[in-house]
């Protein structure tokens, strides 16, 4: 397993296997790597000849006032989990060598974009698709791995590729959790004792949801409701929202009469965490 910080050298060794014939997987992440990560780069591994984890993260998807200059980064550590998992190459670029000089070129998403997290993170997708378009022209690969944890961006994802017909297939792949039920987040590490305690609430108002769906609740009000008020039962949360969505084209439905998406973002004191449920897997 080898670490490589430039275009040049991941698209020299993608080429090297292309001639042999092998199939590649690429697992996108911006680093710190958690099961999470482990489970994606497992079903590349599973699923491909070779897999490139690119490990960068990404400026452009960060608002001036978010968490880019603290976001948590451990290269060494990086490298161990995607050894373990079965990478074989970590691209790890710097900035400069994503975007160089006079970069102008986006990849912008109306619709999908404007509702859940794109609320209050307007420039958020813009910088995420600008930054996927970048590694699936580098890499070239046959799939692509996203965690359902991010659901909207999988959706955003998917949008685009459709959009833009690009030939790669994208996977998403199962939330991972905790022991108590939170979802794994590089953010995590951000929570203190009582913070990590009270951002329970949000895998419990995801298991409240998922109990009422199962009943035959079919009425969104009365599900996030619930699930609201669960949260706001506790004084460390704060929500941004909780909401029911189309899955594909992740706009508000007042019924569940379609294939849909439950998700919410909390803050927990200063964290930002998400969660999901989407109905099919109920
Ligand atoms: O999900 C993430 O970690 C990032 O948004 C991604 C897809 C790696 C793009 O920077």
């Amino acid at each position: 397993m080898k670490i490589v910080k430039t275009i040049d050298e991941v698209r020299q060794q993608v080429r090297e296997w292309r001639k042999q014939g092998l199939t590649v997987g690429l697992v996108p992440t911006m680093g710190y790597l958690h099961e999470g990560h482990a489970s994606l780069i497992e079903a590349s591994h599973r699923d491909n000849d070779r897999t490139v984890v690119s490990d960068f993260v990404n400026p452009m998807q960060f608002a001036p006032t978010e968490d880019l200059e603290s976001y948590p980064r451990d290269i060494e550590h990086d490298a161990k989990i995607v050894e373990e998992h079965g990478g074989d190459i970590i691209f790890n670029p710097e900035p400069s060598e994503m975007y160089h000089e006079g970069f102008s070129s986006f990849v912008d998403m109306t619709v999908l974009t404007q509702e859940l997290c794109g609320i209050s993170r307007p420039i958020h997708f813009r910088g995420v698709c600008t930054v996927v378009s970048k590694l699936f022209n580098i890499v070239k690969p046959d799939k692509a791995y996203f965690g359902k944890k991010d659901a909207q961006q999988l959706a955003v994802i998917r949008h685009m590729v459709d959009d833009l017909n690009m030939d790669i297939e994208i996977i998403g792949c199962p939330i991972i959790r905790e022991e108590d039920g939170l979802a794994k987040s590089s953010r995590n590490t951000y929570l203190n004792d009582d913070e990590r305690k009270a951002a329970l609430v949000l895998s419990q108002a995801v298991s409240i949801g998922i109990n009422l769906v199962r009943n035959g609740e079919t009425s969104c009000e009365i599900i996030l409701d619930a699930m609201k008020n669960h949260i706001n039962a506790e004084p460390l949360a704060r929500i941004d929202y909780v909401k029911m969505v189309d899955c594909r084209t992740m706009q508000q439905i007042p019924v569940l009469d379609r294939p849909a998406l439950c998700a919410m973002a909390v803050y927990i004191g200063k964290t930002r965490l998400i969660d999901n449920f989407f109905t099919e897997d109920v």
